[in-house]
């Protein structure tokens, strides 16, 4: 009790004392930079010398002679044979054709839809028309644009893409922004960022200061980030007149969105005639294909077998030997082209091409490339996407659904299509989220189909029969409906928007009450609510980590308990893929490997493991050697690497880190301290440990009994010496399964479960008597009620 008091107070007057200083400090630079007159607000960017700035005249004809030289510069370009060999490959683009419809559109509306089949140039060309017109208008120096894409890898991707088109380097009039990386200079004044970024920059310049053109990108997704930006910029537009919102969506349902904004402007971009595409080969043709290699491919009991088991056709389990058939044959007898495979997950695409490296003709690199394309890879092999192979090689790429919309690889011939794509939704009744390959929409898959034969005729493989494609829904349900809203709801709160039920049924379509009611119960239970729904202290220093709240909040109290260096491995860890692998074929291999970091009970601490052995693996340059010998991935390894980078120097910016310190404070290294640590950030994540004469069961009190997935270390136990295990997800599949966890003690749980915030531990007290009661642990719930007792005079006094 007395650990806990000093905990409650220390940590109480600790954050409202930092936060203090916190504002003290934002106000002060604030006011510094408006009195030295920066002139577009980003990041400061664009200050100017206080001499120069405190005359306005001065400052106008700076910009109008940067303009000036923005514009002589841009015609030099076009004017250049390089410069026009790039406008003729553009003017080949069905956007071009509407460059001007769109361009007089924009300047009379304030909000402006564009819809246009992918691949017509909307990304690449749109935003760069309206930059190419602000520089001839000689207003280069003053123009600022913004396009969000839903995802990192587009956003750098069509970023070197434009910056290209335009004779530049990256980081010059154009640039990028994404977490972790970004490439941006003085001159940059088209920005391509992911849409969290510009949700990150609200946070600090509500009124988007300086910008002139936002463009949200891939509107047809419905991602959650982008409906949210889509409210917050809704309320915006009236406080700023002259500021143009451009839409752009690669579907055609563009009403919904055009009467969200009071009937805005659409315009349709139509694709060329195609007179480039030759006749599709026809469907009978095709399927008969996909019926022989049923026929052929030895599914190994993996696949459906006969034409009933066809009906309920898994593509999680079947699949590779038929797909391995199909790429085999188009290989040996079809005209050369790329194949582009739409898989279910990250996970699928490493087991299948393990699988095809096995196979002579596939794992021939003489004869086939094969890449993977999904959403955490890294820049490097990201391009080897778009490049055209050697004479008479092969490509396949193997990707997830980011080849939809938001990859454009050219020299596409063939797609093979699961049909089935990895999709989360939650269960607002249960409180539970789920993640289960589901199928697509009928959206996707035509958009899945249009990726074949982009520049010459093309052939798509769907791998489900009719009468399933009959049966998928017309588009995927808005992620907003689809997902836990607690990192939205802080959002909401941080950036001072009001009631969060007010506030989200304004969404473009609103989520379920009881979802909303959810996200801010949990948020009160983690003390980063008060009852008044008000962000606390802790509220407060979360919303300034880009991570889900209880990550954050592992952060701040590792920081606070000089232990951070651990945690940052394991909140770095969590934001990124498993970088524990299981292939296909070697899970037990890989379970057991992964065990070998395990002696305490603790998937994180395993984790923790595997990062050091790198780190010291890396140094004497074997990381690579050590990831394969211990099934991880590298890739993961580096990521994890550069995130806890990253969220140290954020720590270091919340002042919760010694701005001197460079190492991560870590004297303490204590295990105890950590698991402590970890239950304090996944509370109310818990369940109850019930031992059998043999082995063990799990419990929850929401769910009654659940289940470990397989490759967590403790269901490699036969029994756990703890009362409790904090999880960090749990997911509905057919059971509810936990991800990864750690197992704590009553004295853990009781002292660190929940919050130490004043308002909170009232609550924390309530819901943790609950869950003692419900489990009748009676040594533990004596403990709790002498604790609450004193807990309740301590609240009285303070
Ligand atoms: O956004 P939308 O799907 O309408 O098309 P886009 O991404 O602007 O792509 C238009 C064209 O630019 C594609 O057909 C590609 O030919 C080309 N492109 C490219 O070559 N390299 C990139 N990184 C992006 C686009
Ligand atoms: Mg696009």
């Amino acid at each position: 009790l007395g650990l806990l008091r000093r905990v409650e107070g220390y940590l109480g007057e600790f954050l409202s004392q930092k936060s203090r200083t916190k504002e003290g400090l934002t106000d002060a630079s604030f006011s510094r930079s408006n009195s030295s007159g920066s002139i577009a607000t980003d990041e400061g960017l664009f200050e100017q010398p206080e001499s120069l700035a405190s005359s306005k005249v001065v400052m106008e004809k700076i910009l109008w002679r940067r303009s000036l030289q923005l514009r002589d510069k841009q015609q030099a370009w076009k004017e250049s044979p390089e410069g026009r060999k790039m406008l003729e490959l553009r003017r080949s683009l069905p956007a071009y054709k509407e460059k001007d419809a769109l361009l007089t559109a924009i300047s009379r509306n304030q909000v402006v839809i564009i819809s246009g089949e992918t691949g017509c140039g909307k990304t690449t060309q749109i935003p760069q028309f309206i930059l190419e017109s602000e520089i001839e208008a000689v207003r280069g120096a003053v123009c600022s644009i913004i396009c969000t894409q839903p995802r990192r890898i587009s956003a750098m991707s069509v970023s070197e893409r434009v910056a290209s088109e335009r004779g530049e380097k990256l980081g010059e009039s154009v640039g990028y922004k994404v977490r972790l990386e970004g490439m941006k200079g003085r001159d940059t004044r088209l920005l391509f960022c992911t849409t969290g970024i510009l949700l990150r920059r609200l946070l600090v310049d509500r009124n988007l200061k300086g910008v002139t053109h936002v463009i949200v990108d891939e509107i047809h997704e419905r991602g959650m980030n982008e409906d949210f930006l889509l409210i917050v910029l809704k309320d915006l537009l009236p406080r700023r007149p002259e500021l143009r919102l451009i839409l752009m969506s690669a579907t055609l349902d563009s009403e919904l969105f055009s009467s969200y904004f009071g009937r805005a402007q659409i315009i349709h971009v139509p694709m060329w005639k195609m007179s480039k595409q030759a006749p599709r080969k026809r469907k009978s043709q095709i399927a008969s294909v996909v019926e022989d290699a049923l026929k052929a491919a030895d599914f190994n009991g993996y696949g459906p077998q006969t034409q009933e088991s066809l009906a309920c056709w898994n593509p999680d389990c079947i699949g590779f030997n038929l797909i391995e058939y199909l790429l085999c044959n188009i290989c040996e007898s079809e005209r050369p082209g790329a194949i582009l495979v739409f898989m279910t997950g990250w996970d699928d695409i490493n087991s299948l091409k393990e699988k095809l490296y096995a196979n002579p003709l596939l794992g021939d690199s003489s004869r086939v490339l094969l890449l993977a394309c999904h959403g955490s890879m890294a820049s490097s092999e990201q391009r080897l996407i778009f490049d055209e192979p050697e004479d008479g090689v092969r490509k396949i790429v193997l990707a997830t659904n980011i080849a939809e919309t938001s990859i454009t690889i050219n020299d596409v011939v063939f797609v093979l299509d699961c049909g089935k794509a990895k999709e989360t939704s939650y269960d607002a009744l249960n409180n539970t989220p789920c993640l289960l390959p589901s199928w697509i929409s009928k959206v996707s898959a035509q958009q899945r189909r249009g990726r074949a034969g982009r520049v010459q005729p093309g052939e798509c493989y769907h791998l489900y029969p009719r009468c399933v494609y009959d049966a998928f829904a017309e588009y995927q349900l808005p992620e907003i409906l689809r997902t836990p809203l607690q990192s939205l709801c802080l959002q909401i709160k941080s950036l001072n928007l009001g009631s969060i039920s007010e506030f989200l049924s304004r969404a473009l379509q609103s989520p379920e009450l009881l979802a909303v009611q959810n996200a801010i119960e949990y948020l009160k239970i983690i003390g980063a609510l008060d009852e008044n729904e008000n962000l606390t202290v802790l509220g407060r220093y979360l919303t300034m980590l880009p991570v889900e709240p209880k990550l954050g909040k592992m952060l701040l109290v590792g920081a606070i308990f000089n232990c951070l260096d651990p945690v940052l491995t394991i909140v770095s860890g969590l934001s990124v893929r498993d970088p524990f692998l299981t292939p296909f074929d070697k899970k037990d291999l890989a379970e057991a490997a992964k065990s070998q970091f395990s002696r305490d009970y603790s998937d994180h601490l395993a984790l923790v493991r595997a990062y050091e052995g790198w780190k010291v693996a890396e140094r004497d340059f074997a990381g690579y050697d050590y990831c394969w010998k211990n099934f991880l991935s590298a890739q993961s390894m580096k990521a994890i690497d550069s995130l806890r980078k990253e969220f140290f120097s954020l720590l270091r910016d919340t002042d919760l880190v010694d701005a001197n310190t460079t190492t991560h404070n870590a004297w303490s290294y204590d295990e105890h301290l950590i698991r402590a640590v970890i239950c304090y950030g996944l509370y109310p994540g818990i369940c109850s440990v019930v031992h059998n004469e043999k082995s063990f069961l799990l419990k929850t009190m929401e769910d009654g009994q659940v289940l470990l997935y397989s490759n967590s270390v403790n269901a490699r136990e036969p029994k756990i010496p703890y009362p409790w295990l904090v999880f960090n997800e749990k997911i509905k599949v057919n059971s509810v399964f936990l991800r990864d966890s750690t197992a704590v003690s009553d004295s853990v749980l009781l002292l660190f479960g929940g919050s130490f915030s004043k308002g909170a531990i009232d609550g924390h007290l309530k819901m943790l008597g609950g869950y003692l009661e419900f489990f009748m642990k009676p040594a533990i719930a004596e403990m709790y009620q002498c604790l609450k007792g004193e807990l309740d005079e301590l609240i009285q006094t303070k």
